[in-house]
């Protein structure tokens, strides 16, 4: 698969466009009508690699010793805002992570809600100054998906279990943090789909463990 990634890298270029859309063309994203799309590069038996292109969020900040309370009060924030400007929800949620926080200390965390696309070009502007638009640029993901809940420790182990695979087949990517990502809400009870992504530095390395081994 892996030996594709010049031709579809071409395709990319050919057919970059909003990548805001329809949440139906993609399974694991099925709570919001609309959600980020993206192209998927390559995939191994260990992860995957995409291409987001530039979409705007809007962000805040939070600071806890307590992953989850950071993200209940930055969730609380960011849904006033939607709320306040009749902004649909999409998904996924982001959280951004430090890689470098002791466990002593406490994390800063940025929570982000995409933007739809109608609020892409001119979002409402926030009036909670802890608030701001952002605009993400267009970037390459190393993507790892796990089920269930996600909570500090459990993304944690999936960001190890990333890491480690990315080391072994020697994929550069930015190592100070990591996006935590979410597509559920959190009444949902089944099928809940998170992922963990590192931001991809270089040329993306799409080769398995299991590849290099035999
Ligand atoms: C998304 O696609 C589905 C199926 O193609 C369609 O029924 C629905 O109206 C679309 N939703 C939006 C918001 O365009
Ligand atoms: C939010 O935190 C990020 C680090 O994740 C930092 O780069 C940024 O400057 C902060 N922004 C604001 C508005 O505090």
């Amino acid at each position: 698969m892996f030996y594709l990634s010049g031709f579809v890298g071409l395709l990319l270029v050919l057919t970059a466009e909003a990548r805001v859309g329809n949440s139906s063309e993609l399974d694991f994203c099925s709570e919001t009508d609309e959600c980020c799309l993206f192209d998927l590069i390559c995939r191994t038996d260990d992860y995957e690699v995409r291409h987001y292109d530039s979409v705007s969020w809007v962000s805040t900040n939070e600071s806890s010793l307590i992953m989850e309370v950071a993200n209940m009060r930055a969730f609380r924030r960011l849904f006033t805002y939607i709320n306040e400007n009749n902004v649909k929800m999409t998904t996924p949620v982001l959280l951004k992570l430090s890689d470098n926080t002791k466990f002593w200390q406490s994390g800063t965390y940025t929570m982000s809600f995409l933007l739809p696309s109608k609020h892409q070009k001119n979002p409402p502007k926030p009036t909670d100054d802890r608030v701001y638009i952002e605009t993400i640029p267009d970037m390459k993901v190393y993507v790892r998906s796990y089920g269930g809940w996600m909570l500090k420790i459990r993304d944690q182990s999936q960001a190890e279990a990333l890491t480690t695979d990315l080391n072994s087949v020697g994929a550069k990517y930015k190592r100070n943090f990591h996006y935590a990502v979410g597509y559920n809400s959190p009444m949902t009870m089944f099928n809940r789909h998170n992922e963990v992504w590192y931001v991809v530095e270089d040329e993306p390395v799409c080769t398995s463990s299991e590849e290099l081994d035999s």
